[in-house]
């Protein structure tokens, strides 16, 4: 072979590996609306960057009629490449050859970049459309997931892991996006779920479609299990984008800083949104837009447990993670749902050095059977502990109700909240006044005249005592009572006097979050 045949050769391997499973099936992967592993790639990374690892790898087996002369890429395309700049590492199942399917040669290529993350600090990004584990390969192939799933749980909490769906992924194939930081849908052509809809049949008798049981505004609603859902392939892969620009690229570091120029900061449209009526819901998010940088806060699971927001944002120019109780869904009462959620969102913020805001407006934990055998006292522990063992900077500013344990869990100053504001509006109480009234006066309210009278009378008494910021702001509990209007200068000045905290946790090997 001359030097001309030579890299003849190498051409001829590269455009083999890059047509994937060939040109049919590249067609039929367009045809659902679907694209292929190399278009996610070059939509998602800045373009030119994206260099490729293990492009020529074949699999091994030759077992059920497996050739193993073909596919070079066996199913997955790996490498780095930057976004925005910054460096991230990426897998892209290929659909088009053995459906995506995961061998333990596509598992060896998977495993090579997420060590290489890990060692060189950096995100990882997994683009999955896999029919699950390569049926021919049997036990290597389940070995090859696990593999993963190791890795993707040492990763856990040193570099950022992010999982779009972006086809099929069932079985225990699930359970790497579950482990990640964030996962990402498509909606309508991309499915999860353990077993299958026919599984699901033969076992209990529903009647469930792929889309139904484990679609993207099933996960993202019902289940929690997606953070996004969305429209299209482009969206998904813009939505991590935007994602990746509040986060840094691992626990060592902090978020990228845009430029930002303090101008007139004073917000006075935030003095109208608390309606007099202390039963009558608004919008938390429009108190969070009032507040942080203009066009910069970025929902996570938005169509989950929507009595709570969470969210990043930029307060001049710095990133934040936003936890809010949402007044208009429920009366923004902590469930089990909104526990999980949240917990799960201040835990990502605090491993990844991303200072943290909370908007409080919370009657208090929603009551009922369902609530409590299904577990609220140790759901609702999960959030109170992710708070707790949080290090980063955390300031809270109480909008209106903070009652009961609840005050005592959405980032109060007892379990380590650096700053905490309120607004007049502000109500701090054990319990809502006639709730209150109906147990302390009990008695008085029975043998008097008037009951009905008395009981206003005395709920009129206790709103008085303490349905505002004052008793609490007193104790020092809260350490400034501030106008709405005011909210960002005080933020931005907290925050920035908080930039160098240092506060460690005792030294264990590690907590034992109720789970
Ligand atoms: C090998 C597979 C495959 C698999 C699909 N293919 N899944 N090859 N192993 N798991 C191949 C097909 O043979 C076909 O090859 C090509 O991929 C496309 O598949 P189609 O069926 O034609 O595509 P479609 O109609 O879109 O259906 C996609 C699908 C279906 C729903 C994913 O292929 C399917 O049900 N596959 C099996 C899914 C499954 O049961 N996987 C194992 C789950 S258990 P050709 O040559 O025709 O293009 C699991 C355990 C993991 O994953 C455990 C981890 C702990």
């Amino acid at each position: 072979m001359n030097k001309q045949d030579k890299f003849n050769l190498l051409e001829n391997n590269n455009r083999e590996a890059e047509l994937g499973g060939g040109e049919k099936r590249i067609a039929s992967q367009h045809k659902k609306g679907k694209l292929t592993a190399r278009e996610r790639i070059g939509l998602l990374v800045d373009e030119g960057t994206f260099q490729e690892i293990g492009k020529f790898v074949r699999h091994r087996s030759t077992e059920f009629g497996l050739d193993n002369e073909h596919y070079l890429g066996d199913g997955v395309v790996t490498g780095y490449g930057k976004v925005n700049g910054r460096l991230v590492y990426i897998f892209s199942q290929d659909f088009t050859v053995f459906g995506g399917s995961l061998s333990e040669t596509h598992a060896e290529k998977i495993c090579k970049i997420m060590d290489l993350a890990m060692k060189n600090g950096a995100p990882v990004i997994g683009l999955n459309d896999s029919g699950g584990a390569r049926i021919q390969e049997g036990v290597r192939s389940l070995g090859g997931y696990a593999d993963i799933f190791y890795r993707n749980t040492l990763a856990s909490g040193v570099v950022p892991q992010i999982s779009a769906v972006m086809g099929p992924c069932a079985g225990g194939a699930v359970y790497s996006p579950a482990i990640t930081d964030f996962t990402l849908m498509v909606e309508h052509t991309s499915y999860m779920f353990v077993t299958g809809p026919n599984v699901v049949k033969t076992v209990t008798h529903e009647e469930v479609t792929a889309e139904e049981l484990g679609g993207a505004s099933t996960h993202s609603s019902k289940s929690g299990v997606t953070h996004f859902a969305c429209a299209n392939e482009v969206t998904c892969l813009q939505q991590i984008k935007q994602l990746l620009s509040y986060i840094p690229q691992n626990c060592e570091e902090e978020a990228p800083v845009y430029p930002y120029e303090i101008k007139n900061e004073k917000r006075p449209a935030l003095n109208e949104l608390i309606p007099e009526n202390p039963n009558q819901p608004y919008d938390m998010r429009e108190v969070i837009e009032g507040v942080v940088d203009e066009q910069s806060f970025m929902e996570v699971h938005a169509n989950f447990a929507e009595n709570i927001v969470v969210g990043f944002a930029r307060l001049a120019g710095r990133s934040i993670g936003i936890v809010g109780n949402q007044p208009s869904v429920l009366a923004g009462v902590l469930d089990i749902k909104a526990s999980n959620k949240a917990a799960r969102f201040v835990r990502f913020c605090d491993a990844f050095n991303v200072p943290l805001l909370v908007f409080e407006d919370v009657p208090g934990f929603l009551p009922g059977t369902d609530q409590e055998w299904n577990g609220i006292i140790a759901n609702g522990a999960k959030l109170l502990y992710a708070f707790c063992e949080a290090t980063v900077p955390r300031v809270t500013v109480i909008t209106r109700k903070a009652y009961g344990g609840a005050y005592d869990v959405m980032n109060s100053k007892h379990i380590g909240a650096d700053m905490n504001y309120a607004w007049p509006s502000a109500e701090i109480a054990v319990m809502g006044a006639k709730g209150a009234a109906e147990i302390i006066f009990k008695r008085e309210i029975a043998e008097a005249k008037d009951p009905e009278a008395k009981l206003q009378e005395k709920v009129d008494e206790y709103t008085e005592a303490f349905a505002n910021p004052y008793r609490a702001a007193y104790r020092g509990f809260i350490d400034e009572v501030i106008k709405p209007e005011d909210t960002r200068e005080k933020l931005m000045a907290a925050f920035e006097m908080l930039e160098n905290k240092v506060d460690q946790l005792p030294k264990k090997k590690h907590g034992n979050i109720p789970l």
